[in-house]
């Protein structure tokens, strides 16, 4: 695998059996099992919790942690933890979900459903996170975080404004970008969108900070913002309109940005540049139907000092059209 140019990941569980039967991890077998990992090269480990109680995920998730730093080798460890404990902190007792101590045992973890190959799964996905997005934005950051699920993208169930949807929307979230999907086959189209350079490079901005929904409007017009490093951002205009392209007109201003700024903008996806946008001026996208208009912005100079002068991450070229 590593000869290919990929990296090799793993799926393990904590408990008896895995959620399809084959053999599992048990607490006494913790260590044996990261070793394993270790000696076979595996770069990530991905470990569900069926058959295992509440009680045996507490000891296990943070144990295995341990076990795989003990073995020198560098492991990412994706954990299902707080999908088993209904992923969000519980308002009584109990066995709360508690994403301070996730952010030290896991490097990311699954907290909601299985998505599958549908629009309405990507959309329960997104209903579900920006819901609950002033619990699980904040737990996010280098190292740690939040895991919708992988990326259905180049498979059967998505349109290709969807598929641009759901990169969009997982590069705003900051969520790991696993592909699921079967390479010998992709189409050109479904490449395309998953090795987009700019849209890689919003996903993996050094601050790592989650975005969130600003905006959203009688449940057609939703508008998302992340922000970057160096004073940039990104900002995804989605449409939930399903019959005609959704012209949105808004300004920087009424998206809450700095007054008296100017902007330039790239459009992810097109390349197009807008120059010398101010945060007052009103401007206009138009958004397909159950697709994404997606803004890289970078401040170019503000009235008391110029904030960049070169392009904002080494490797971005804009695309002048
Ligand atoms: C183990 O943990 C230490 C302390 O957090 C860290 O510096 C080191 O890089 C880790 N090693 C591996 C292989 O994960
Ligand atoms: C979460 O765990 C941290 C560290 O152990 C602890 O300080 C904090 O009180 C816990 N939060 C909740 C809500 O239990």
């Amino acid at each position: 695998v590593h000869a290919r140019g990929l990296k090799l990941g793993i799926y393990g569980d904590l408990g008896t059996l895995t959620c399809g039967g084959y053999p599992g991890t048990t607490l006494d077998r913790v260590e044996q099992d990261a070793q394993t990992f270790a000696e076979w090269g595996v770069d990530m480990l991905k470990l569900d919790g069926c058959y295992s109680s509440g009680e045996e995920q507490a000891e296990g998730y943070p144990e295995m942690a341990r076990a795989l730093n003990a073995t020198g080798h560098p492991i990412v460890y994706s954990c299902s933890w707080p999908a088993y404990q209904g992923g969000l902190p519980p308002q009584g007792e109990g066995c709360p979900v508690n994403y301070t101590v996730l952010a030290e045992v896991c490097n990311l973890w699954r907290n909601y459903d299985d998505i599958q190959d549908s629009w309405d799964s990507v959309l329960s996905i997104l209903d579900w996170f920006f819901t609950n997005q002033d619990v699980l934005q904040p737990a996010a950051g280098p190292g740690h975080w939040n895991d919708p699920d992988m990326l259905v993208i180049g498979n059967f169930g998505l349109s290709y404004e969807q598929s641009r949807s759901q990169m969009a929307l997982w590069t705003v979230m900051a969520a790991p970008l696993l592909m699921s999907t079967d390479l010998r086959t992709i189409s050109p189209s479904a490449k395309e969108i998953l090795q987009n350079q700019l849209m890689i490079q919003i996903n993996q901005d050094p601050l790592g900070i989650q975005g969130r929904r600003i905006v959203k409007e009688k449940s057609l017009i939703e508008v998302f913002l992340r922000p970057l490093s160096q004073g940039a951002s990104a900002l995804v205009f989605f449409s939930r309109r399903a019959d005609i392209p959704y012209v949105y007109t808004t300004s920087l201003a009424k998206l809450h940005f700095p007054e008296d700024a100017v902007y330039e903008v790239q459009d992810v996806y097109s390349g197009e540049i807008i120059r010398g946008l101010k945060t007052e001026d009103n401007f206009s996208v138009t958004v397909n139907p159950s697709g994404v208009v997606m803004w890289y912005l970078y401040p170019v100079a503000q009235p008391w000092r110029v904030v960049r002068q070169q392009a904002p991450h080494e490797g971005f070229r804009p695309v002048l059209l």
